[in-house]
């Protein structure tokens, strides 16, 4: 089979169809993403994908082509992982995948036997047989029983793509064509996933439902967090009983900064945007970039607020928008670098893996943001005379904390944006814990008289909890 496209989710399903035992031939325009794969190194931060990537390609299951053509002569099965960006206007960019589908139909017009092209980008209901499939047969001057399109979206998340890749939960296949139906059955029979086959406008929009629910279920808990800390409640005292209901499930119930990564914005708004455009309002849908904004600005907020007078040093602990990535695409810890350093806030950013992407974003900043952000190298020097710490990815060497960071700080306040810490392990460091979602201390259930911009965030009041807990910050697939 083939792959048309190297990114994150290209080279993630490149590999673990390699590791499934399937011949899988690779190509991205970009060379030296050719070059790199090549060499079995990872042109992207996703752990354990460079190890896997050395096994497949060591073992000549996975090659890379040097052109798109070879790939249209060698592989019956062709996916397209191709990007589709937003636009201003929350549509997403067909153009990318119109293209590449376009050029692969000219290099299909000198190859005999039937091919099936199935689009693995997330793209809006219709995209595979209105725009695709034109595409191709106009290019190539082929039939529909030629070249069969077939949609199979893709669901893992970075952070944790190879697992993902390799065990996906469930497989939703979208096709019409009985021959191409029966192909990509066998091609899947060697995951030991449940298939799901349906229509391919039924499969692209089980993907935007999929992301839309997701980004819902966090913006939920974020609104919790939100009336948590209002009325003296710890959110994860509700979370955790609401999630134990199996109906609802723990998983992205889960107070934090607001959700980022390439793909939660990116599909809520072309999802709501694509059934406004056919006369249908998903309100729900429509009010998930607002909640997660406000939520961005209140965790801004929550760190401003610990400074004194406003003013003072923020170390940033964590770029990246999750751990397990160095993707940097929508991450939280841009709106909260903008909001502090636009209130002339000194920040001090670090991240292990995704510092090069930001010194690249942070040049394109307008100079008064530049000029108050420094990227160390490593984390006791983001901490050293901080007024403030705030954790916005829980990255294993940020909760080992050592003692000697409490030291190095001006003021030892840790604004934790995850909920990783316990109040057990933050006293055992000597530091103020201050956790996006807690209770307020002195709020009670009564409603105040004025919801004035108050101080937020301080020690909650002792709620028992793991010394550490096992954080694993949600994100996007
Ligand atoms: N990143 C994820 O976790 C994830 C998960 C599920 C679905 N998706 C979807 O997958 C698609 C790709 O996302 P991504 O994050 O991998 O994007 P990406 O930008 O990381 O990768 C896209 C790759 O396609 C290459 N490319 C562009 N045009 C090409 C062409 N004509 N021929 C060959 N290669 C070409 C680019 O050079 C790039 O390497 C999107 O639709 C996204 O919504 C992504």
């Amino acid at each position: 089979m083939g792959i048309l496209g190297l990114g994150y989710m290209g080279l993630a399903t490149a590999a673990a169809f390699a590791r499934h035992g399937v011949t899988t031939v690779g190509y991205d325009v970009l060379p030296d993403r050719r070059a790199a794969v090549r060499a079995g190194m990872s042109p992207f931060h996703e752990d354990g994908l460079e190890e896997l990537l050395q096994t497949e390609v060591r073992s000549g299951r996975l090659t890379v082509a040097e052109t798109m053509a070879d790939v249209a002569e060698r592989a019956a099965v062709i996916f397209l992982c191709l990007p589709t960006p937003p636009r201003d206007d929350g549509e997403i960019d067909l153009r990318p995948i119109e293209g590449g589908a376009a050029e692969l139909g000219r290099a299909l017009a000198r190859v005999d036997g039937f091919r099936v092209v199935v689009v693995k980008s997330t793209v809006v209901p219709g995209t595979t047989e209105t725009v695709v499939g034109p595409a191709l047969l106009g290019a190539s001057g082929k039939t529909g029983d030629q070249i069969a399109v077939a949609s199979n979206p893709e669901f893992l998340a970075e952070g944790r793509m190879v697992e993902d890749a390799l065990h996906p939960d469930r497989i939703v296949v979208g096709v019409s064509h009985p021959r191409a139906a029966e192909l990509l059955r066998s091609l899947y029979a060697v995951f030991d996933s449940p298939l799901i086959v349906v229509t391919p406008a039924g499969a692209e929009m089980t993907k935007y439902a999929s992301n839309s629910f997701l980004a819902l279920k966090i913006s939920f808990a974020n609104e919790l967090a939100r009336f948590a800390e209002q009325v003296g409640v710890n959110v994860d005292d509700v979370v955790r009983g609401v999630g134990s209901d199996p109906r609802i499930g723990h998983r992205f119930l889960q107070a934090g900064p607001g959700f980022g990564g390439s793909c939660f914005s990116k599909d809520v708004q072309a999802f709501a945007r694509a059934a406004r455009d056919r006369g249908v309002r998903l309100s729900l849908v429509e009010q998930i970039m607002t909640v997660n904004d406000a939520q961005t600005r209140h965790a801004g907020d929550l760190i401003a607020g610990q400074l004194p007078e406003g003013k003072g040093t923020v170390a940033l602990l964590g770029l990246a928008f999750k751990e397990g990535t160095d993707d940097l695409r929508e991450s939280r810890a841009l709106p909260i670098v903008e909001r502090l350093a636009g209130a002339g806030i000194e920040v001090r950013a670090h991240d292990p893996v995704s510092s090069g992407k930001f010194a690249t974003w942070l040049q394109g900043r307008p100079v008064d943001i530049r000029d108050r952000v420094r990227i160390c190298a490593a984390a006791e020097e983001t901490v050293t005379g901080a007024d403030v710490a705030a954790l916005q990815v829980p990255w294993p060497e940020y909760l080992s904390w050592p003692s000697a960071w409490t030291r190095a700080m001006r003021h030892p306040v840790l604004v934790d944006l995850r909920r990783a810490f316990s109040e057990d392990r933050a006293a055992a460091e000597h530091l103020r814990l201050v956790r996006l979602g807690d209770g307020r201390p002195g709020v009670g259930t009564v409603p105040p008289a004025s919801s004035g911009s108050a101080r937020q965030g301080a020690p909650d009041a002792g709620v028992p909890r793991p010394a550490l807990r096992a954080a694993r910050s949600e994100g996007t697939g």
